[in-house]
């Protein structure tokens, strides 16, 4: 049966402020920058969420994507949309917003809800020139 890998990309909205609260707030400003900016500031993300596996010759579907769309609404949208990444999501407590840490936490809300193909890629893109790849490594 042939591999072949669906990409679902979806947007959200949110707010941050990147700060690691074990150093000073010198070096902070330092690695963060504006980042740093003690009231925050947003973005406009949008995830590519990639799956893997065996096209189904009954459907010729790796995985039906409005199933994707839904299982990222309900595990990370319905979260993080319009939320400050910093205080207002469970499973971010004491992860430092950054596209990197965001990249992985998300990864790690999805790896368990995918039905019979793995979970392959999720890339996330902080502003249309940025973005990180995390592929569960
Ligand atoms: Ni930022």
């Amino acid at each position: 049966m042939p591999i072949a890998r669906v990409t679902r990309r979806v947007h959200f909205s949110a707010g941050h402020r990147l700060h690691n609260p074990d150093l000073s707030d010198e070096t902070n400003r330092d690695t963060y920058g504006l980042c740093n900016n003690p009231t925050g500031h947003g973005h406009n993300y949008d995830v590519e969420v990639t799956v893997e596996g065996e096209v189904d010759p009954e459907t010729g579907y790796v995985m039906d994507l409005k199933r994707l769309k839904l299982l990222l609404e309900t595990k990370v949208l319905s979260d993080v949309d319009h939320a400050n990444l910093n205080v207002d999501v469970d499973w971010l407590a004491g992860v430092i917003p950054t596209t990197e840490n965001l990249a992985v936490a998300i990864w790690r809300r999805l790896e368990n809800g995918l039905p019979g193909v793995n979970l392959f890629a999720v890339r996330l893109w902080e502003t249309d020139r940025n973005s990180v790849e995390y592929r569960g490594q």
